[in-house]
C-alpha cells in the first residue's frame, strides 16, 4: 500500500440529502456528470451511506483481478440470493462453482443451441403480423422459456408459469434506485414486493425440486402442470441429458467436496433463474431496439440472415458465420450493459489511484461508465456494430469491455448468454421486422439489478 490518505472527491451535491435527489431523478445521467466533474474515482453521498464509484478500466481490473481480495461481495447479494454461487465467497464459493461449472462448459452449452431456437420459434408462433408488443417483456418471457428448456429440461409454453415469471421479476425490486437511497431496514413498497416475490419463488423452486425427485425416484412422471409440460423420462432423470436439476439433486446426495446442502440447492436455483434470464433478456431486447432505430444496420442484418441461413432456422454451425449478428450482440452489450454496475464492499482500506477507500464501504464498479467512455470508444453513445472489426477488440484496453465482469468471479453463463442472444436474434430477425413505436426521447433506461427501460419497448411486428 502506498501513502495515500486522501478520500476520493465528491461531485457537487446538496446538504443532508447529498446526491440522493440528483441520482434518484436521473441515475445514469448523474454518473456521467460525476465522472466529468471528479474523474474515475469518486464518492456518491446518499443518506446514511457513502458509495464509492470506480469508472476507469484500470480500477475495474484492480477490483476484479489484481486486488480482488480487497473487494468482497456486498450484503445485498446475500439478502437476495442467499448462499447461491453469485453471493458466496472463499471455499464455499469455489466448491459451488466447481459443481456448476460442467453445465456451462462450451461443449455442453453448444448442445443447448437447438432448444434455444425451438423455444424462440414457439414464442414467435404467438406473434401476429401487424400487432404491437412490448419487446422488453416479450424477451423476458422468451429467456425464461429458454432457461427452462435448457437448464431445467422443461418446456414452459408461452402463457404457462406466470407466477414464476412474476416472482422472478420481483427479485429486481430489491435494487430499484429509490431503495438504494434508504437504509435496508426501511420497508419501502419495492422491498415489500421483493420479499413477497422471493417467498413465492422459493415455493415454486421447492415444488420443482420435489417434482424432479419424485419423477426420478419412481421412474414415473406425475407432475403438477402448474409450471409447464412435464419432462419426458429422458429429461427428468437420465444421465444422458444432465440438467441443472439433476446436477443439484446429485450434489444433494454426494459427500465431501461435491456436496450441497438443501438450502444451498434452493439458493443455486434462485440464483440461476434470476442471473440467467433478466440479463440475456435485456441484451436481446436492446439489440432489437437498436435494430429498429438503425435502418441501415437492420437492412444489413436481414441480408446476412437471408444469405447465411437461406430460409432454414439457425443452427449452431451458422453462429460463427453470422458475423454481423455477433457484432450486434457485442455492441449491444457495450452500449446497454445488462449489468450496469458490479457492486462490491471493501474488506480493508485500499488505495485506488491517488485515493484511499476506507474499509467496509460500498463500491460500485461502473460498467456502463467505462462502456460509454470516449477514451475507449469513439462516439460512445452511437450504436455502431462496425466498430468491432479490424482488430479493435485486441487493441482495446483490458477491462474496457466487461459486460460479464472479470477475474475469478466472471459470469459462469457468458457462453450460454452469447449463444442464446445470437440464436434468438437470428430466429426473430429471419421471421419479423420490428418497428419502434415509442417516442425516441422516451427510451430512457434506469438501473435495477439489470438495466431496464422506464417505459418498455413498444414495437409493431411485421412478418418478413
Ligand atoms: C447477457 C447476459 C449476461 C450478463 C450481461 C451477465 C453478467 C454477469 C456479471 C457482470 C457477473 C459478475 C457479477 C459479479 O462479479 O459480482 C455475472 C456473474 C454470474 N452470472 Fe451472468 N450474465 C449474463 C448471463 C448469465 C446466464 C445466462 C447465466 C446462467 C444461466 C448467468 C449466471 C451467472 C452466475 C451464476 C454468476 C456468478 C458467478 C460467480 O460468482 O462465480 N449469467 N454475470
Amino acid at each position: 500500500m502506498n501513502s495515500n490518505t486522501q478520500l476520493p472527491p465528491s461531485p457537487e451535491g446538496y446538504p443532508i440529502v447529498g446526491h440522493a435527489v440528483d441520482f434518484g431523478n436521473d441515475p445514469f445521467g448523474f454518473l456521467d456528470r460525476a465522472t466529468s466533474e471528479c474523474g474515475d474515482v469518486y464518492c456518491m453521498e446518499l443518506p446514511g451511506t457513502d458509495v464509492y464509484v470506480l469508472a476507469g478500466s484500470e480500477y475495474l481490473e484492480q477490483a476484479l483481478v489484481t486486488d480482488v481480495d480487497a473487494f468482497g461481495k456486498t450484503d445485498d447479494f446475500n439478502r437476495v440470493f442467499g448462499n447461491g454461487v453469485l453471493s458466496t465467497e472463499g471455499e464455499q464459493w469455489s466448491r459451488q462453482r466447481g459443481i456448476l461449472q460442467p453445465l456451462f462448459h462450451p461443449e455442453r452449452v453448444s448442445g443447448y443451441a437447438d432448444d434455444m431456437v425451438a423455444a424462440t420459434q414457439r414464442r414467435l408462433s404467438i406473434w401476429e403480423d401487424g400487432e404491437s408488443r412490448d419487446i422488453e417483456s416479450e424477451m423476458q418471457d422468451l429467456t425464461i422459456e429458454i432457461l427452462f428448456a435448457t437448464l431445467f429440461g422443461r418446456d414452459l409454453a408461452p402463457g404457462d408459469g406466470e407466477d414464476l415469471r412474476d416472482a422472478s421479476d420481483g427479485l429486481n425490486k430489491w435494487f430499484v434506485p429509490t431503495s438504494w437511497l434508504l437504509p435496508h431496514w426501511v420497508p419501502t413498497p419495492s422491498r415489500r414486493e421483493f420479499s413477497n416475490s422471493e417467498s413465492r419463488l422459493r415455493v415454486e423452486i421447492r415444488q420443482l425440486l420435489a417434482e424432479y425427485e419424485y419423477a426420478g425416484k419412481s421412474g414415473t412422471v406425475t407432475l403438477a402442470d402448474q409450471i409447464g409440460d412435464p419432462p419426458s423420462e429422458s429429461q427428468s432423470g437420465d444421465s444422458e441429458s444432465e440438467t441443472l436439476l439433476s446436477k443439484l439433486s446429485e450434489a444433494g446426495e454426494a459427500t465431501g467436496e461435491n456436496h450441497l446442502s438443501r438450502e444451498e440447492i434452493e439458493d443455486q436455483m434462485l440464483t440461476m433463474i434470476f442471473a440467467g434470464y433478466e440479463t440475456t433478456a435485456a441484451a436481446i431486447a436492446f439489440a432489437l431496439y437498436s435494430l429498429a432505430t438503425e435502418p441501415n444496420v437492420c437492412d444489413a442484418f436481414h441480408e446476412e440472415l437471408d444469405t447465411v441461413l437461406d430460409g432454414s432456422p439457425p443452427t449452431l454451425d451458422d453462429v460463427s458465420r453470422l458475423d454481423l449478428t455477433n457484432r450486434i450482440v457485442t455492441e449491444t452489450l457495450r452500449l446497454y450493459p445488462p449489468i450496469h454496475t458490479i457492486p462490491r464492499q471493501t474488506t480493508r482500506e485500499v488505495d485506488v489511484g491517488d485515493y484511499r477507500l476506507p474499509a467496509d464501504e460500498q463500491v460500485h464498479l461502473s460498467v456502463i461508465s467505462v462502456h460509454r467512455d470516449q477514451r475507449y470508444y469513439d462516439a460512445p453513445l452511437e450504436f455502431r456494430p462496425e466498430r468491432w472489426t479490424n482488430g479493435f477488440e485486441e487493441e482495446l484496453d483490458d477491462y474496457a469491455f466487461i459486460p460479464f465482469g472479470g477475474g475469478r468471479r466472471t459470469c459462469i453463463g457468458r457462453e450460454f448468454a452469447r449463444l442464446e442472444a445470437t440464436l434468438a436474434l437470428a430466429t426473430i430477425g429471419q421471421r419479423f421486422d420490428l418497428e419502434w413505436t415509442g417516442d425516441e426521447t422516451d427510451m430512457a433506461i434506469e438501473p435495477e439489478m439489470t438495466t431496464k427501460t422506464q417505459n418498455g419497448l413498444p414495437m409493431t411486428l411485421s412478418q418478413r
